[in-house]
């Protein structure tokens, strides 16, 4: 999703500018673009479509300025296309960069047009410079002239916004989009996260809902959406500017699997005792908050979708809670009913996606008073609008194919079981079982990261097949779901999961030799019900491609594939094979030769509607 860079500084900022685009390439765009004002008091811009390499390579060798923004764009209104990629500008005197969307654009387009304001673009956000521009030309003042054009304005943004007539000013604002203020000395910036700026500071500002700052290189001043000034408290990164480095290996993605079991023995740190969960880990009011629960609302988007369905057999299960998952996009715009003492828990890696945190703010307008967010991005605006906080301590997830993030959701799902699970009967025993298990899972991780090379040599089945088909039933249908995600985003072959018992209500017709068939198949009580689904798969002459457990019986034939996996609790078993499909995706569309980390047309923090 879109990008902000800016900067005011003493030095040149284009180097930081383009540094700041390269780390957030991982959210996704399709152009990106950077203006400064150079010695001469003029807006100097380069934009391009494609990667920010290929901006770089366009840049005057000239071109610098201590005042500058940068944005990368991904197409919402109008295609990608270098006119529509930004900065854009007004009458060579504000430039501006946009992440969000404007709802109201048309109508506002039609009066600046009746105005004689010339349109160069067919986005939303041009706009949004014409009306800065006009209020600048009454008041002469940057910062007013941008709070006076918020208003007019509906929908959702972060701006960075400079202009020559004031050029060691860069003024920000903040309404459903992410935006950070970094502090420097002597300078300042901002971005759309952290993860842009580390390389220039680790001390940073998060702006508020409706929040405008004034930012020169000597000061930062932040008012609220009421007009009142503000402080904003400065907090420092933990991040490293190299934790987002790719180090030996080939791509984040693939760095991303292998750091699971580090991820899942820290999202583990100080939330387990020797038998027991500590439910403070939740924040310091959760034990009398789930002593109340009565049933979970989970919702949440894409593989953070997946956790939260898994997570549902576990709630219902072990934890004996009545328990709903949806996909925000859907929730938000239904009349659900909920029981008074649901907690509403939402899922995200980035804890910014628009639908999920729309989805938050209909909850507590329909009367949920406890809400729990399972995230991975401290600070995030998820985090700092929910009750309780659960932070999985993936560390940041690059590739835009979710991977480690995903399975430290499902560790702190079963941490949640724990918790809410002590109040409806698990037991001192259960707790101190599942809390056993989740110690041992690094561990398993590590064993079937083992089983790579065997993952590798399934890829010549799938690398020329257009479409593929995944099963499991219980906890791994979910599984089976997140492996045909994984599989289509980043190799592009059509990859549909179903539970394996509706195989014979319609995906069997689809059956043959041209559609290979994956199966997960832990050795738990499904496991029969499985086998006979598997025969009606080879009945039809389909290939099969089985991860399971050596007790379990599956046996390789000339239709059948098996990947032999250690053995290892039900509970633990969502966990586990999923590692595997995501090696499978991952070697499949490296063969293929596909853009792993950035898979076309896909974010990573997709931040509008
Ligand atoms: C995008 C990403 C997915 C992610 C989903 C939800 O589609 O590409 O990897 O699962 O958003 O994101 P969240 O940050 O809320 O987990």
């Amino acid at each position: 999703m879109c990008g902000i860079v800016g900067a005011v500084a003493q030095r040149n900022v284009v180097p930081i500018l383009i540094e700041g685009l390269k780390r957030l390439e991982y959210r996704g765009y399709d152009s990106a673009g950077v203006a400064v004002i150079d010695k001469g008091r003029c807006i100097a811009r380069t934009r391009s479509v494609g990667k920010v390499r290929e901006l770089e390579a366009r840049l005057d060798v000239g071109l610098a300025g201590g005042t500058g923004i940068a944005h990368t764009r991904w197409a919402t209104h109008g295609r990608p296309a270098t006119e529509n990629a930004h900065p854009h500008i007004c009458r060579k005197t504000v430039a501006l960069v946009h992440n969000g969307i404007i709802e109201n654009h048309e109508a506002l387009r039609r009066a600046q047009m009746q105005l004689g304001y010339e349109f160069t673009s067919e986005t939303d956000t041009e706009v949004i410079v014409h009306e800065i521009y006009r209020r600048l030309a009454e008041t002469g003042d940057l910062l007013q002239a941008v709070r006076a054009a918020l208003g007019s304005l509906r929908g959702a943004y972060a701006l960075g916004v400079i202009t020559n007539q004031e050029p060691d000013r860069l003024v920000a604002a903040r309404r459903g989009s992410p935006l950070v203020i970094g502090i420097g000395i002597g300078e300042h910036f901002i971005a759309s996260d952290v993860a842009a700026l580390l390389p220039v500071t680790q001390r940073f500002m998060f702006l508020e809902e409706g929040d405008v700052a004034d930012i020169t290189r000597e000061a930062v001043t932040i008012y609220n959406a009421e007009g009142e000034q503000v402080e904003r408290p400065i907090k420092q990164s933990e991040m490293s500017a190299d934790a987002v480095a790719r180090g030996e290996y080939r791509h984040y993605m693939l760095k991303e699997i292998h750091e699971q079991p580090r991820a899942i023995a820290d999202t583990l740190e100080n939330r387990i005792g020797l038998h027991n969960v500590y439910e403070e880990a939740f924040g310091h009011t959760a034990a009398v908050i789930f002593a109340q629960i009565e049933a979970v609302q989970i919702v949440a988007c894409g593989t953070s979708y997946h956790a939260g369905l898994v997570g549902r057999y576990w709630l219902e299960g072990l934890a004996g809670l009545p328990c709903a998952v949806e996909v925000a996009s859907e929730f938000r715009y239904r009349k659900p009913r909920l029981a008074p003492n649901t907690l509403f828990v939402t899922l995200s890696q980035s804890g910014e996606t628009a639908d999920t945190l729309a989805a938050l703010a209909y909850a507590r307008q329909l009367g949920l008073a406890h809400t729990l967010s399972i995230c991975n991005a401290p600070e995030s605006s998820l985090v700092r609008a929910s009750e309780l906080v659960l932070m999985t301590q993936a560390g940041p997830e690059i590739g835009v194919a979710s991977t480690k993030a995903f399975t430290t959701q499902l560790v702190a799902l079963l941490l949640l079981v724990a918790v809410l699970g002590r109040h409806r009967g698990l037991g001192p025993a259960g707790e101190a079982q599942l809390v056993n298990l989740l110690r041992s899972l690094p561990t398993q991780i590590e064993q079937v990261l083992a089983l790579d090379a065997a993952v590798q040599a399934w890829v010549p089945y799938f690398a020329n097949k257009q479409h593929a088909l995944f099963l499991g039933r219980g906890t791994q249908y979910p599984v089976a779901m997140e492996g045909a995600l994984k599989l289509k985003e980043i190799s592009y072959i059509h990859a549909e999961a179903y539970p394996a018992g509706e195989l014979k209500h319609g995906p069997l017709a689809l059956v043959d030799s041209d559609m290979p068939v994956v199966a997960v198949a832990p050795n738990n009580e499904l496991l029969e019900k499985l086998h006979s689904n598997l025969q009606e798969v080879r009945a039809r002459g389909g290939e099969l491609f089985v991860f399971a457990d050596g007790a379990n019986g599956i046996r390789e034939d000339a239709q059948t594939h098996v990947i032999t996996v250690p053995p290892t609790d039900d509970l633990l078993a969502p966990i586990i094979y999923t590692v595997l499909l995501q090696l499978l995706a991952y070697h499949v569309a490296v063969s293929k030769g596909a853009d792993i980390d950035q898979p076309r047309n896909l974010a990573k923090s997709v931040t509008v509607e």
